[in-house]
């Protein structure tokens, strides 16, 4: 593990910004500028990176997007991650969309197991409302079908705002006593410039309203490399349901991973401005132990605690999260 304050053994690699969705958390309701192709990290590069990491005590990748399958190789691209040493544990966040049987059989083939989607409600009429698209069927049809086909722990998550889905979020938590899915409510984070006006739900309301409705929630113990989730079962059911509480509780602390953004750029922690270039000294002919150094600098710079709930989250505001990859 990489030495620091605390042991940091977790990647999160956005490998695009762009996205075929329009979340209305997510995107700004301005236009924005997209990334240029040269701008955006090549996959050799995102590799190498990622090889260098995995020497100082990354075990685990998570792939983010924007939309991953949104990009083009992305499945070849999985491929090559599976063969660097040290990589134990690769996952994928995806809003489902442009799955298809074929890529989830690759997925299966190639070990990867564990898939995080976004689903914000069962209704596809809501659902075009939050993203944009039409596409409630083809998502839930992949969830469903990557439970058959052995993905597992399945991750859906939902990000509840009053008034637009709250109401989803009884129906979203039922799930858990037909299928084993870790159903996620993360907290809205007031982040970027997007046209949000809803007020946000925080985890002890959404906790209130899952107990009133479908009974006590039992706390599930956590395992050494649980991330941020507090997680709840429900009376026998398979499922767990799991509290993100990016604004009511801090979990800085806890927090085990580091961001390597689409534009090549080391980012400590999501809600603290301070990015370190790797992509430039890479591309600047930067030799193994420069870009270990530099990866080292970004860890010791993992901030105690953010400052989210006073809605001032560092020097620069975040023009929008899919830059950043959640
Ligand atoms: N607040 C909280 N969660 C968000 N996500 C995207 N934007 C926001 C926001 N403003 C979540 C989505 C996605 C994950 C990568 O980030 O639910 O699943
Ligand atoms: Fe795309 Fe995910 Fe942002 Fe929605 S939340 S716009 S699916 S990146």
């Amino acid at each position: 593990m990489i030495a620091g304050t605390r042991p940091i053994n977790y990647l999160r690699i956005s490998v695009t910004d762009r996205c075929n969705f329009r979340c209305r958390y997510c995107v700004p309701c301005k236009p924005f500028e997209e990334l240029d192709h040269n701008q955006i990290a090549r996959y050799e590069e995102i590799l190498r990176i990622t090889r260098i990491a995995c020497e100082l005590g990354i075990t685990k990748v998570r792939i983010t997007g924007g939309e991953p399958f949104a990009r083009k190789g992305i499945l070849n691209f999985l491929e090559n991650l599976t063969v660097i040493d040290g990589l134990k544990d690769i996952s994928v966040t995806t809003n489902g969309s442009l799955l298809t049987r074929e890529k989830i059989d690759t997925l299966v083939t190639l070990g990867i197991k564990r898939l995080n989607f976004s689903l914000d409600t069962l209704d596809p009429v809501k659902f075009k409302t939050i993203t944009g698209k039409d596409k409630f069927q083809t998502v839930w049809d992949m969830i469903l079908l990557a439970h058959q086909k052995g993905i597992q722990p399945i991750k859906i998550n939902a990000v509840v705002l009053n008034g637009l889905n709250d109401d989803e979020i009884v129906p979203l938590a039922r799930l858990t006593r037909r299928y084993p899915f870790h159903i996620r409510f993360i907290e809205y984070m007031p982040i970027g410039e997007t046209d949000i006006k809803e007020k946000q739900i925080l985890s002890h309301e959404i906790k209130d309203r899952i107990e009133n409705h479908l009974g006590p929630l039992q706390p599930v113990e956590r395992t050494q490399n649980d991330g941020p989730a507090k997680k709840y079962r429900l009376e026998e059911a398979p499922g767990i349901i799991g509290l993100i509480t990016p604004v009511s509780s801090h979990f800085c602390s806890d927090c085990n991973r580091l961001r390597l953004t689409s534009r090549g750029t080391l980012r400590p922690c999501l809600l603290n401005n301070y990015e370190k270039d790797i992509l430039g000294p890479l591309r600047n002919n930067a030799d193994d132990d420069q870009l270990k150094e530099i990866i080292r600098t970004a860890l010791n710079k993992k901030p105690a605690a953010h400052n989210l709930s006073e809605r001032c989250v560092g020097d620069i505001p975040i023009s929008h999260m899919t830059s950043i990859g959640g």
